[in-house]
């Protein structure tokens, strides 16, 4: 008995490892997760507004609806009166500081991911409803985190 139960734990083990090798397609591969794609909506991800069931439509959900990358010219006011939230940039999530009137965090990809499945920020705070929370897979999470953070070489230098 204990045989078999290893044995189809094993089996087990090895359907979902399947299972999440074909939910991953390879880098490069046209289905694999791209940030700026996925940032854009180009790659839509499926989201609920916080304590609601209906799914909103993939359109309403693009990162970029609500958060610029980095506007390009700090002196554009009509990109700054764009974000709904905030600048999602290296600077901002990679700088300890104080975030929701709460003690200062600097982001990590593990509580990227959280904020965006759960609300929850890195000092426990909920953040607004109107920030949708997402259905997000580890690999997606990780190739947004991977865009946001990046050194952008069209950035101009902060004064
Ligand atoms: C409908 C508008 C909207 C969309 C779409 C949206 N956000 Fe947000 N997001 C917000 C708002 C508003 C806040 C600020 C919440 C607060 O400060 O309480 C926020 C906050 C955040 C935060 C936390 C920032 C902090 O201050 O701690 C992160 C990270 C974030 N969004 C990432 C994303 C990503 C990535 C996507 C796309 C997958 C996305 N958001 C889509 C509106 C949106």
């Amino acid at each position: 008995m204990r045989r078999f139960g290893l044995a189809a734990c094993v089996a087990l083990v090895g359907l979902l490892g399947q299972a999440g090798l074909a939910q991953q397609p390879a880098p490069g591969h046209p289905d694999a997760p791209d940030g700026q794609a996925l940032f854009t909506g180009q790659q839509p991800l499926p989201a609920h507004l916080r304590n609601q069931d209906i799914a909103l439509p993939p359109v309403a959900t693009r990162c970029v609806n609500c958060h610029l990358v980095r506007a390009p010219d700090k002196q554009d006011g009509r990109l700054a009166a764009q974000s709904l939230g905030p600048v999602l940039d290296a600077a901002f999530l990679l700088t300890s500081q104080p975030r929701h009137g709460g003690p200062a965090t600097a982001y990590a990809e593990g509580s990227f991911c959280r904020v965006l499945r759960t609300s929850v920020a890195p000092s426990d705070i909920v953040i607004a409803q109107a920030m949708p929370q997402f259905d997000i897979a580890d690999a997606q999470c990780q190739a947004l985190w991977h865009y946001l953070t990046a050194p952008r070489a069209h950035a101009k230098p902060q004064p």
